[in-house]
């Protein structure tokens, strides 16, 4: 019998042999009184850091007044959250959709993009992750998860990432939508050159199919711009958030360019859950946090300075971009993470055994920052 059948809970063991029972910004403590940087962010996050007073305060004053309502009643906050979301989205994406988690943003932009074009292929890339409901996991390559459910989801192409001879080839008629991390985040913080994007836009728009953003790790200001598509000055048909978005309460959106929101029906999307008050306020907390304290700004220059005091070590080598960075090392990149536990710092491991992912808080200190290299210093490089 599996030694741990008796435990109750069920999905992904723990990374780290820890519990994790407090937290303030950029560091978290253990139940037994360890302290660590939180380079992981609780997986991409912990955008404001851990338990901000502005993000705590804006919930608690909404749980007092009403913790919940579904769509079925207008809320002031969920217009609040709507029109605060849009004034940052690229220009033309107007219109949002608010549900709980990636996985939904990504499953009701597959839907609608499938419902809106009539067509049923879709197309994807190698190295992707967008999530585990059925169409989110159908564009996800991950055969280990997503092959028992291949018979049961639409048609997918899986092409090579970043590659512009393969974007001249690829036959875009039959694809209802083509979904992109504009950086791959799981698959090893890979990223394209800016002409390959413009170019799959274009591709995708000749033939009348949709392009997805995924940007549910690089939105919100990680990658040093509100989102990745915007700083690049491009505009996707639909693009999708998550993680951060509410400072840790579960948020999620879609969001719909301005003429495919007009071919809605009313009823077409809907939640339960999503767009609830405590939500929203979680939302607009973190969207005023991110302004205030000048978060955006600060991810490209704490980015720059981790980027460069990875590169000053031989057998190194940042990858990403802003706050979402890989850690590519010519070892592997496992014993080195636990090395780095051992001195006191969270990071994520990818699908690629030489890339560590560093996805800290964006209110990361600079002090955090050099902790972190001088931790480097200290473990010997392979
Ligand atoms: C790029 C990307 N898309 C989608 C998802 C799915 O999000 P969730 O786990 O909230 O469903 C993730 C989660 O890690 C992700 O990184």
């Amino acid at each position: 019998m599996n030694p741990e059948a008796s435990d109750p809970l069920l999905g992904p063991p723990p990374i780290w042999p820890i519990e994790i029972t407090r937290g303030r910004n950029d560091r978290v403590w253990s139940a037994d009184g360890r302290m660590f940087y939180d380079f992981y962010g609780g997986h991409a996050v912990a955008l404001t850091g851990h338990t901000h007073k502005h993000v705590r305060r804006m919930v608690a004053r909404q749980m007092r007044k009403l913790i919940f309502y579904s769509t079925s009643s207008g809320l002031e906050i969920r217009n609040r959250a709507a029109r605060a979301l849009v004034q940052k989205l690229p220009p033309g994406l107007g219109h949002v959709f608010f549900s709980n988690s990636g996985a939904e943003a990504n499953e009701n932009a597959l839907k609608i993009a499938i419902q809106l074009t009539g067509r049923k292929g879709l197309l994807a890339f190698e190295g992707s992750f967008h999530g585990r409901t059925l169409l989110a996991l159908s564009v996800t390559d991950d055969p280990g998860i997503r092959d028992p459910f291949r018979d049961l989801g639409p048609p997918v192409e899986f092409l090579p990432f970043a590659d512009q001879a393969v974007l001249e080839k690829v036959d875009f008629r039959s694809a209802a939508a083509v979904i992109v991390e504009p950086i791959q985040s799981m698959g090893g913080i890979r990223m394209a050159d800016p002409a390959w994007y413009r170019r799959l836009i274009e591709r995708a728009h000749e033939a009348g199919c949709l392009v997805i953003f995924d940007e549910i790790q690089t939105g919100l200001g990680r990658t040093g711009d509100w989102f990745f598509s915007g700083g690049a000055g491009m505009v996707p048909d639909l693009l999708t958030l998550a993680k951060g978005l509410g400072s840790g309460i579960p948020v999620a959106a879609t969001a719909f360019r301005d003429d495919l929101a007009a071919s809605l029906k009313p009823h077409d999307l809907g939640s339960t859950f999503g767009g609830g008050p405590t939500a929203m306020a979680a939302l607009v907390a973190t969207l005023e946090v991110l302004e205030s304290e000048r978060c955006i700004p600060h991810a490209q220059t704490l980015g720059s300075r981790l980027a460069d005091g990875i590169r000053a070590h031989a057998g190194y080598e940042p990858l990403g971009r802003g706050l979402l960075i890989g850690l590519k090392t010519t070892g592997l990149a496992r014993p080195l993470g636990e090395k780095l536990f051992h001195e006191g710092f969270l990071v994520g491991l990818s699908r690629d055994p030489r890339v560590l992912r560093l996805l800290p808080p964006l209110t990361l200190r600079e002090r955090s920052v050099d902790r972190f290299l001088e931790a480097l210093d200290r473990i010997p490089t392979p």
